[in-house]
C-alpha cells in the first residue's frame, strides 16, 4: 500500500513510523524533501496515509496531513516500494531495554536484513542513515556487515523530546552527523540545510556515543537539581530561587566550564564543601545518591590514572604538576600528591615540577605543608623543567602546562602519558561546521 508516490531520485525512505520515525518523516517533507514512511504496522501506515498522526504529538498531525496532500509525504507496509528510488534509508525502529539494562538490536537487526535482501534489486545503493539511539560500535559492528560493505552507513541520532519534538526538530538543539564516508555525512548533512543550523560533522562511534552522553548529562542534571531541590525544601529554602540563582552563572555553571574529560578534581573546595553537604544532609535524614557518589566518583577516576602510570614502560618518571591545578601553588588534597604517594609506595623513581612550586620561593602554610606533611614529596621537587626532563624517561602531566611549557614538554620526546587530556584537546579541537 502506498499514497501520494513521488519518484524522485533523492527520495528519502524513514523506517518506522513510532515517534522518531513519524516526526522525521512529517519533519523531512515539511523542509521540501520526498518522503515515504514504513513500517511492518498496518495501522501506523494506515493512519499516515490518512493524514492522521498514529500516536499523540502536538503539531504532528497538521504536518502530517499538510505534507500528505502536497505529495511530499507518503506511507505503506513494503520496504522494497519505499526504498526503490530512495536516495536515503533512515533506520527509526526501537530499540528498547533488555531485562539486563543492554539495548534489543533485534528490530534494528532485522529491518537491516530485510534492506539487505532489497538492495540488489535497487540500481544505486541509497546512504542508510541510522537515526535509532545505539550504542557506539553498532553502526560498524552490526548494520555495516549486515545491510552491505558498497552502502555508506551514517549515524544521526534524533535529540527530540516527545511533546515538543516537532518543534525540537525544527528548531534544533544540535544536528550531529558521523561516518567514515566524508561525502555520505556531506550528503546527510545537506538535508538539514533548510533548517539553517551548523552540523556537527564527527566520527561514526562519537555520533553514537554523543546520544548516550546527551542523555546521560540530562539525566545527571535533573537528579542534581531534584536533589538539591529536596535538600533546600528540608532546610525551608527556597529552592526554585537557589537554582534560578545558580542559573544566572554563565561562566562556571552553565557553560561549558568544568565538561572536560582530564584528571580528578581536588583543592580546598570541591572535596570539602560536598562532604559537609553530603554530611549535613544525612543528618537531615535527606538522601542524596548521585551527590553522595560525586567523591567515588572522583577516588576511582583517580585510581584509573594510577593504573596507567603504573602500567606505563617507565623507569624514571617525571610529573608535571604538583598543586590540584594550573597557576595556583596550593596543596590542599591535591590529587597528585595521592598519585604520587602511590608511586612511591609501589617503588617507583619520581621526579616532579611545578612551575609555582618551588622551595625556595613558597611561604606561610604552603612550605609548612610541603616540609612538615608530606617531606616526602618535597625532597622529589626539581627547581627546573629542564632538569626534570633531563632525567626522566617518561613524563606524566598532572595539570595543565602553560603554552610556553606545553612546547618544552613536547619537544623533549619523551614518552607523555597526559592525564589531564590537555595537550591532546591543544591538538585536536572539535569538528563543527
Ligand atoms: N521516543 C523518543 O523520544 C526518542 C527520542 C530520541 C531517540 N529515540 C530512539 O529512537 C528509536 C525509535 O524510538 P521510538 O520511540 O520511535 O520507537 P517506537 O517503538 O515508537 O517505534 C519503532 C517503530 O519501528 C517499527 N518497526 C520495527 N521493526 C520494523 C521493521 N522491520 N520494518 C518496519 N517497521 C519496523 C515498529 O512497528 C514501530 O512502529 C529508539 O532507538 C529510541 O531509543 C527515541
Amino acid at each position: 500500500m502506498i499514497g501520494n508516490e513521488a519518484q524522485d531520485t533523492a527520495r528519502i525512505a524513514v523506517l518506522g513510523l513510532g515517534y522518531v520515525g513519524c516526526v522525521t518523516a512529517a519533519c523531512l517533507a515539511q523542509i521540501g524533501h520526498r518522503v515515504v514512511g514504513v513500517d511492518r504496522d498496518e495501522q501506523k501506515v494506515e493512519s499516515v496515509l490518512k493524514g492522521q498522526s498514529p500516536f499523540f504529538e502536538p503539531g504532528l498531525e497538521a504536518l502530517i496531513a499538510a505534507n500528505l496532500s502536497a505529495g511530499r509525504l507518503s506511507a505503506t507496509t513494503s520496504l522494497s516500494e519505499a526504498l526503490a528510488g530512495a536516495g536515503f534509508v533512515f533506520i527509526c525502529v526501537g530499540t528498547p531495554s533488555q531485562k539486563n539494562g543492554d539495548t534489543s538490536l533485534e528490530q534494528l537487526r532485522r529491518v537491516c536484513v530485510e534492506i539487505a535482501h532489497v538492495f540488489p534489486s535497487l540500481p544505486s545503493r541509497p546512504t542508510v542513515v541510522v537515526r535509532s539511539t545505539v550504542f557506539p560500535g553498532t553502526c560498524e559492528e552490526l548494520v555495516q556487515p549486515l545491510i552491505a560493505e558498497s552502502a555508506a552507513v551514517v549515524d544521526n541520532p534524533e535529540f527530540l523530546r516527545e511533546g515538543s519534538a516537532v518543534h525540537d526538530f525544527m528548531e534544533p538543539s544540535i544536528v550531529v552527523v558521523g561516518g567514515t564516508d566524508a561525502a555520505a555525512v556531506d550528503r546527510v548533512a545537506a538535508l538539514y540545510a533548510p533548517l539553517g543550523v551548523a552540523v556537527c560533522r564527527v566520527s561514526l562511534r562519537t555520533a553514537e556515543m554523543i546520544k548516550y552522553a546527551c542523555n546521560a548529562f540530562h539525566a545527571v542534571k535533573i537528579g542534581f537539581a531534584n536533589e538539591i531541590g529536596a535538600l533546600c525544601s528540608r532546610m525551608d529554602i527556597q529552592a526554585q530561587e537557589v537554582m534560578d540563582t545558580l542559573c544566572q552563572d554563565t561562566k562556571l555553571n552553565i557553560s561549558r566550564a568544568y565538561l572536560n574529560p582530564g584528571f580528578a578534581f581536588g583543592g580546598s573546595c570541591l572535596p570539602k564543601d560536598l562532604r559537609a553537604l553530603t554530611y549535613r544532609a544525612l543528618r537531615l535524614d535527606v538522601k542524596l545518591p548521585l551527590l553522595e557518589s560525586v567523591l567515588p566518583s572522583n577516588e576511582q577516576h583517580l585510581q584509573r590514572a594510577m593504573q596507567m602510570v603504573l602500567e606505563a614502560p617507565a623507569e624514571r618518571i617525571g610529573i608535571f604538576g604538583l598543586a590540584f591545578k594550573e597557576n595556583t601553588d596550593d596543596l590542599r588534597e591535591s590529587p597528585v600528591v595521592l598519585l604520587l604517594e602511590h608511586l612511591l609506595g609501589k617503588g617507583r623513581q619520581l621526579r616532579v615540577f611545578d612551575p609555582h612550586i618551588q622551595l625556595d620561593q613558597i611561604y606561610g602554610s604552603n612550605r609548612n605543608f610541603l616540609l612538615a606533611s608530606i617531606p616526602h614529596i618535597g625532597k622529589l621537587l626539581d627547581e627546573r623543567l629542564e632538569n626534570l626532563l633531563a632525567w626522566a624517561d617518561y613524563l606524566v602531566v598532572a595539570q595543565k602546562p602553560s603554552p610556553a611549557m606545553a612546547a618544552q614538554l613536547l619537544v623533549s620526546k619523551l614518552p607523555i602519558l597526559d592525564v589531564t587530556g590537555s595537550l591532546s584537546r591543544a591538538a585536536q579541537p572539535v569538528a563543527v561546521s
